[in-house]
């Protein structure tokens, strides 16, 4: 550690700096490039480590060690500032503790990768620390943000890329977005009046759904009993004649039936509902049909795969985050609308302090009026930046590229002893198979079997998280007991990586 460095005018070295001496600290020109290019160190060679196979994901501690303090880390705060030096050690620590969700062998969770130029974006997002809800204080930004946004229109399907849209702190959000402007549309009285000038809404969604739907069905005032779960086939998509048959009971209940959600990709399965269908149903009942593609709209982006979400484009609203299949880095989700300026008649208040209408230059691009947040983080640079450096077809590449991993996946393990498929052809890059341990290969199916069988998959996760070696997510799904689902969205993953994961948990879960 070297960050006690000479004084400028003394040859002696001084007390190790402190946060004082940087800018806008007089003379702090000096120490503060030193200690930034020491940041930039560390985090490089974070990087370079992350890359590197023989590196481990993570380093697992129980929340009471981390708590306690490791070697030279502490997380209490303190009264008395620290030095630099300590400063750096903090930071240091903190990328050695967490997790590298960069590493090939990260499986765990549909973002993953460390893509370098959304890196460099988000590095300059924080530098240029603005705000996206003025055109005042976010020219570029706003205009970046509206340019893509567009543009992922067109990749939708609407004309011209013509519609409505923003980046939101997620696609849990993102879903709000669009339950909220489905009401609006419907029932624009609610904005003034509230819950009681509208009827009964219900809203429907997959039994698959992820569960952001109920969350906003509880949220918005709807109420969770109001938002009904369409079954699926064995692959987990939804049935569009339950669908019709739940609407029409509604109706007969007296209900308003307001809202579809169709998924494109979902979470566990990667199952992709069939959009044209239900888009027939919505509009014979006239219903707001949503896409929730945060998971699957990247496959948009590819020639191959984009069939998937064919009839997309009949869709009101669409949620798709680059930050997940795209390997844009956290956070990246876009609610797109079809309809122009709904967004706005939505959720606008005209805050007087932020959005004066006799601005000097368009005000339409004061775009913060249409979110339900105020302040709003720029999310768009990273994005741009990294579509600007690989080009449509590099994203295409990416994506083909993973998808063709999960099935090698597959193949790989469809046939092969101590697995089963949980479903088979998988649509996404979602493979959900249970291994079963030798101990368990003979046994009779039956409540034995599957209370054995639901501790496995756990147990092998635990043995990897203590081992570090690798990561990849389990859980039940209905009367299915725990079982892995691998994703894959991370670019520097290969086969030699699933490989190993096959490995590794034969390795840890043989002898269970
Ligand atoms: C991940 C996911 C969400 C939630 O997105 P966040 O960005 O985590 O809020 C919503 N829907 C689906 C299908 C998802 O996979
Ligand atoms: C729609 O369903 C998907 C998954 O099936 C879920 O992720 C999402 O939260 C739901 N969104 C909305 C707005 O209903």
């Amino acid at each position: 550690m070297h960050f006690c460095f000479k004084s400028s005018n003394s040859n002696k070295l001084t007390n190790c700096r402190l946060v004082l001496d940087l800018l806008p600290a007089k003379n702090g020109e000096e120490p503060t490039i030193q200690f930034l290019l020491e940041v930039v160190d560390i985090l490089t060679n974070y990087v370079k480590k992350t890359f590197d196979r023989s590196t481990k994901v993570l380093d697992f501690h129980h929340p009471h060690q981390l708590l306690e303090g490791m070697e030279g880390f502490n997380l209490e705060l303190s009264d008395q500032p620290e030095s630099l030096e300590q400063i750096l050690v903090d930071c240091r620590d903190t990328l050695k503790y967490g997790v590298r969700t960069g590493h090939p062998r990260f499986f765990n969770q549909l973002s993953s990768g460390l893509d370098i130029i959304g890196l460099a974006g988000e590095w300059l997002t924080s530098t240029a620390n603005t705000n996206m809800f003025t055109y005042e204080i976010a020219p570029v930004f706003v205009l970046m943000e509206q340019l893509t946004l567009k543009k992922m229109r067109e990749m939708i399907g609407w004309p011209g890329g013509e519609g409505d849209g923003l980046f939101s702190p997620g696609g849990a959000i993102s879903n709000m977005y669009s339950v909220m402007i489905a009401r609006y549309k419907y029932f624009p009285e609610v904005k003034t009046k509230g819950m009681s000038a509208a009827p009964r809404l219900v809203l429907f969604t997959s039994e698959h759904s992820h569960y952001s739907i109920k969350k906003a069905g509880a949220a918005l005032g709807f109420g969770t009993e109001n938002v009904i779960l369409l079954s699926t086939d064995e692959r987990g998509r939804v049935i569009p004649a339950d669908l019709e048959a739940k609407i029409i009971d509604a109706k007969q209940k007296g209900y308003m039936p307001l809202f579809v959600n169709a998924t494109a990709g979902s979470t566990v399965y990667g199952a992709f509902d069939p959009i044209n269908e239900i888009a027939d149903i919505c509009e014979k009942y006239n219903l707001w049909l949503h896409v929730d593609g945060a998971w699957g709209g990247g496959l948009l982006m590819s020639r191959q795969h984009r069939h998937k979400l064919s009839g997309v484009e009949r869709a009101n609203s669409v949620t798709w985050n680059p930050h997940k299949m795209m390997g844009v880095p956290l956070q990246c989700s876009a609610i797109l609308v079809r309809e122009k300026g709904i967004l706005a008649g939505c959720n606008s208040m005209c805050a007087g302090y932020l959005f004066q209408p006799d601005k000097q230059y368009d005000v339409t691009y004061d775009t913060g009026d249409k979110a339900i947040q105020c302040g709003r983080h720029v999310d768009i640079f990273k994005f741009w930046l990294m579509w600007k450096a690989k080009g449509t077809i590099g994203f295409e590449q990416h994506i083909d590229k993973c998808l063709d991993l999960s099935q090698y996946l597959y193949n790989k393990i469809k046939n092969r002893e101590g697995y089963e498929m949980v479903f088979d052809g998988p649509q996404h890059t979602n493979v959900c198979f249970w291994y079963i341990p030798p101990s368990l290969r003979g046994m009779p199916d039956g409540d034995e079997r599957r209370e054995k069988l639901h501790r496995v998959a756990p147990k092998i996760k635990a043995m990897m998280m203590e081992s570090g070696t690798t990561m990849v997510g389990y859980q039940p799904q209905g009367t299915k007991v725990n079982f892995f689902r691998m994703v894959v969205s991370n670019s520097a993953a290969t086969q030699s990586d699933i490989d190993f994961l096959i490995d590794e948990i034969e390795r840890l879960g043989h002898d269970l």
